[in-house]
């Protein structure tokens, strides 16, 4: 494993993300609510660059006490990436799939240092492994 500082962390928009490229992956960093959080760039459904999707509120189904619908809403707390080749969407802070808990998008380490944002990744030699998701 290797750092690698990729900037000053007021350059990004919060919230806001950068696609950092490596020899052989990319790296999704988010920052949203003033925290950081990174991920490979590769989605667990079929390889895809889940980190370069919209970002979106999650949506929720509001729920009356009769156990009706009153429709939808944005969440005003969950943020999503949606990958673009197939719509799964994954919470940023956490980079799991609402409906489907072994679809995630792998983490890597990312802090803040001295004003800049430090990522821990893989060394050149190495090839990341993205999570898996089962059908
Ligand atoms: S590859 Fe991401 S949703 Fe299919």
């Amino acid at each position: 494993m290797r750092e690698v500082n990729i900037g000053p962390a007021s350059e990004f928009a919060d919230p806001g993300r950068k696609i950092v490229a490596f020899e052989n992956f990319e790296v999704g960093v988010f920052k949203v609510g003033g925290a950081f959080y990174a991920y490979l760039n590769h989605c667990p459904h079929m390889g895809g660059p889940a980190c370069q999707g919209k970002i979106i509120p999650k949506v929720d189904e509001v729920i009356a006490p009769d156990r009706t619908s009153k429709g939808f809403e944005f969440s005003k707390t969950q943020l999503n990436v949606v990958c673009p080749w197939h719509g799964f969407e994954f919470d940023i802070r956490t980079g799991k799939h609402a409906g489907h808990s072994k679809a995630r998008l792998r983490p890597m380490k990312v802090r803040v240092e001295s004003g800049d944002v430090v990522l821990t990744v893989p060394d050149a030699r190495e090839q990341p492994v993205a999570e898996a998701a089962e059908a």
